[in-house]
């Protein structure tokens, strides 16, 4: 199974950073639309307006940008705001929709001057494009291969300039090659809860929900740095206040709404909970190894790994080892419980006795 991407890939998941079918279909009215609405991410912000303004000066393209970061944190937005900044049309495409090279030939001959193409999941696409991307980023120029066999023939095609926004959640997939014909490369990073405060203030504005501030920050607290989770649980926690209170999201509000939907004060779902008390309760904080800790909470090893570890760990609530996987002090003190005494354990005397 590729598992390529799938951190958070399950569809049901209320804490998961891929966008599910709903999120696709409100994501639209909910981004911003300028640098200036762009909420967080200061220095990729600054950076980018630098390399934007500059090129808009020269009355030029805007250099290649290649964003990178985890699921929801704001790459397509960003893709979208440099279109606008620029005022010029983008394009959007992904790595995977990229199969053959005449693919890529066909979008890159005709995009119009100064257009930015949008190629998302840009990790993924295939080899044979990819190096047909190269000349096409560095020279805009492609060569189209006509026919086959040994009647091959290479047409060069001149390109109008564009500018590429690449966006990827694995930059570490990119090869080398790729990632050097970007002329700036952007890191996104997770939200402070602050900034996702800020984000939920402007979501509950647009979509016409009352939020008082304490509300706001509670439902920022469990949104996993992540402004398309705060976005999700927003609408979540608006369900709850219009169908059990006055509609009006306050601090008690948001935590009863989140509470039905098993999402805890740390951004912790069923899941990871489960994996959590499973390494406590049963194997005392461990080590205990992936594949029993997986068969202990009755899922798949591979959901254990992929979809509940990653944040655990970033989390600093559960350490992956040599010897297994360990729970942190933290993970003792969020689920309440008390970690058992260091070397008081059976045929166990400490260093210095007991
Ligand atoms: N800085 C931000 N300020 C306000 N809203 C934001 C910001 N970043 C992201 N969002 C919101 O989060 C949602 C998800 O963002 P976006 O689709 O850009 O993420 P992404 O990084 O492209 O995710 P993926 O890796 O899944 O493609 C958007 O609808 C937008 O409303
Ligand atoms: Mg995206």
């Amino acid at each position: 199974m590729n598992w390529d991407d799938a951190t958070d890939e399950r569809p049901e998941r209320l804490v998961g950073a891929a966008a599910d079918h709903e999120d696709q279909a409100v994501e639209a009215a909910l981004r911003p639309r300028d640098l200036g609405e762009f909420i967080g991410q200061e220095r990729v912000r600054q950076q980018l307006d630098l390399v934007l303004r500059a090129a808009r000066q020269r009355q030029g393209t805007a250099d290649h940008v290649l964003l990178s970061g985890a699921p929801g944190l704001g790459k397509t937005t960003l893709s979208m705001i440099i279109a606008a900044e620029m005022g010029v049309p983008i394009r959007i495409t992904s790595g995977p929709a990229i199969q053959h090279a005449g693919d890529l030939a066909a979008i890159l001959s005709s995009l119009q001057e100064g257009e930015v193409l949008f190629l998302d999941e840009i990790h993924r696409m295939s080899r044979p494009a990819e190096e047909m991307l190269y000349m096409a980023m560095e020279d805009y120029r492609v060569d189209v291969v006509v026919g086959k066999g040994p009647g091959a023939t290479a047409i060069p095609l001149e390109l109008p300039p564009f500018t590429l926004v690449g966006a990827t959640t694995r930059a570490g997939l990119l090869p080398p090659p790729l990632r050097d014909r970007f002329g700036f490369t952007g890191h996104m990073e997770f939200y402070a809860p602050a900034e996702l405060e800020k984000v939920i203030r402007r979501s509950a504005g647009l979509l016409d929900v009352e939020v008082a501030d304490d509300g706001a920050a509670e439902i920022a607290g469990r949104s996993r740095g992540t402004p398309r989770i705060a976005n999700r649980l927003l609408r979540r926690v608006r369900d709850y206040a219009q169908v059990k209170a006055d509609g009006v999201v306050t601090r008690e509000i948001a935590a009863q709404a989140l509470e039905v939907y098993e999402v805890d004060r740390r951004g912790l779902d069923r899941l990871d909970r489960a994996v959590l008390q499973a390494l406590l309760k049963l194997f005392n904080g461990g080590p205990v190894g992936l594949s029993t800790l997986a068969v202990a909470v009755g899922e798949e090893r591979e959901t254990v790994e992929e979809v509940a570890e990653p944040f655990l760990v970033r989390e600093g609530l559960l350490a992956r080892t040599p010897r297994g996987r360990v729970a942190t002090p933290a993970a003792w003190a969020h689920l309440g419980l008390v970690p058992p005494q260091q070397g008081s354990g059976p045929g166990q005397t400490g260093l210095f006795g007991p």
